[in-house]
């Protein structure tokens, strides 16, 4: 008999683009995927361990689902991803109601896992793999609109940040064969999709070598632009020491390649970045940005920041502040440190800046970098843009919503194109997060 999987995801982009596998995974076999987790027989929770507040989250979610398994009492409840991968067991052990673990390398064994689960049981698995890359599994894009999708190109991650869990719960970097990268861009455009987001932990040291041929991710990069014209691709997530003048160059000789670099800086003191094992000064980081600027003068760029790492002082967060005015980003991903367990910084450091302190540095990086979105989209009004247009706004039903190249949301009234059609908007106003357009016949 046919059983619904509901499957629920915390966390970064790549955890979405795993759960599209898991998916995959499972309607090859006797399961199919549930929107409904009130249709659901098995529910799986793909999730994130970054900060203690993404674990708690998930803690709080599987408390709320006991009152449903009340109701469904043959519910089996699994946790997937890098908390089940940083728990192990731990996880079965402290939650009575989850049933089975499994970490982000062994979605193969999903099937095989919800077959043989019997009452009572607990299952985990939760080995990591030095070559597992999922390449041959099609996704199966189920909570999709239809014109956006992501595409793993790699796993893992070998950096070794010291705040950083993610080398300890998705193991070694390893990279996916370009051949069905390619495929896999070129189905999607096939079946409707406009834009592709080639996801990994760090993109720029993509690199396959099988003997025959080695490409590395700006021939990539050029290899998926060509899939066509009308595919739009984008790239997640760069970091600053490998960031090379071959991308850039890349990126300005293909226009469907989207000007947007996400560029995690995670701090602007030198002391902290070296204290952190990111690998570059804020002089180097400074370079990149002006041979962003230099390369593509209409580049969009976003980071990561953290505020209130082990041992940092006031200085230390006053370079923060100074590298957010010196790159003026157009969006930041702004976070408190959060000391996780087993990691370089957990074991060889003290979480020494007390809460409220990095509550107010955090804050203080938000207000500037409101400001600076703000500004940086003023400039925008007067300008066009070409848009390709997502889905209908949030707000109003008369209105449509879509990105520019550089990724920033522009809304405008319905005219005759639809979602996954690209159009020309003109921007006449702005909020520090939306700009706000009207569509324009030529450009
Ligand atoms: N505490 C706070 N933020 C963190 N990040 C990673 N680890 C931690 C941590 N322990 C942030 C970094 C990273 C983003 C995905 O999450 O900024 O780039
Ligand atoms: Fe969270 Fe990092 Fe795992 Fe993504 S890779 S789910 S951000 S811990």
């Amino acid at each position: 008999m046919e059983k619904n999987v509901y499957i629920e995801t915390y966390g970064c982009q790549m955890n979405f683009a795993d759960s599209e596998i898991v998916g995959a995974i499972l309607t090859k076999e006797q399961f199919t995927i549930t929107k409904e987790v009130s249709e659901a027989d098995y529910i799986l929770i793909n999730t994130c361990a970054i900060r203690d507040n993404a674990e708690q989250r998930i803690r709080k979610r599987l408390h709320e689902l006991k009152a449903l398994q009340r109701q469904r009492p043959w519910v089996r409840i699994g946790i997937l991803g890098c908390m089940a991968e940083r728990l192990k067991t731990k996880l079965i052990e402290e939650e009575e109601n989850v049933s089975f673990i499994v970490g982000p390398d062994s979605y193969r064994k999903l099937p095989d896992m919800l077959e043989h689960i019997h009452d009572g049981e607990k299952l985990s698995e939760t080995l990591l793999s030095e070559v597992e890359t999922y390449a041959d599994i099609e996704p199966v894009r189920f909570d999709t609109n239809g014109i956006t999708a992501y595409i793993s190109i790699m796993r893992g991650c070998q950096n070794f940040c010291a705040y950083c869990v993610v080398p300890y719960t998705r193991g070694r970097e390893r990279s996916r064969d370009p051949e069905t990268i390619v495929n896999e861009a070129r189905t999607l455009f096939e079946q409707g999709f406009r834009e592709v987001t080639l996801l990994g932990q760090n993109v720029n040291s993509y690199r396959w070598d099988d003997g025959k041929a080695s490409v590395g991710f700006p021939e990539l990069m050029s290899m998926v632009a060509q899939v066509s014209p009308l595919l739009r691709v984008r790239f997640a997530t760069s970091h600053p020491k490998d960031l090379s003048d071959e991308l850039l160059k890349v990126m300005a000789k293909h226009d469907n390649i989207c000007k947007c670099i996400h560029l995690p800086v995670q701090s602007g003191s030198d002391r902290m970045l070296k204290l952190m094992n990111r690998r570059y000064t804020s002089e180097w980081y400074l370079d990149r940005i002006a041979a962003i600027r230099r390369y593509l003068p209409d580049c969009s760029i976003t980071t990561d920041v953290i505020a209130g790492f082990c041992s940092e002082t006031e200085e230390d967060h006053e370079s923060t502040l100074e590298m957010f005015r010196k790159v003026r980003y157009d969006y930041a991903y702004m976070f408190k440190f959060s000391m996780r367990p087993n990691t370089y910084a957990e074991k060889h450091m003290t979480d020494d800046i007390p809460d409220e302190v990095k509550t107010r540095r955090l804050e203080e990086i938000i207000a500037l970098q409101g400001q600076i979105a703000l500004e940086n989209n003023q400039k925008e009004i007067g300008k066009i843009y070409e848009v390709l247009i997502e889905g209908t706004s949030h707000r109003s039903a008369d209105q449509l919503f879509g990105r520019n190249s550089q990724n920033k949301v522009i809304v405008f009234d319905k005219g005759s194109r639809k979602p996954g059609e690209y159009t020309y908007v003109r921007v006449l106003r702005c909020t520090s997060a939306t700009l706000i357009g009207e569509e324009i016949d030529n450009k």
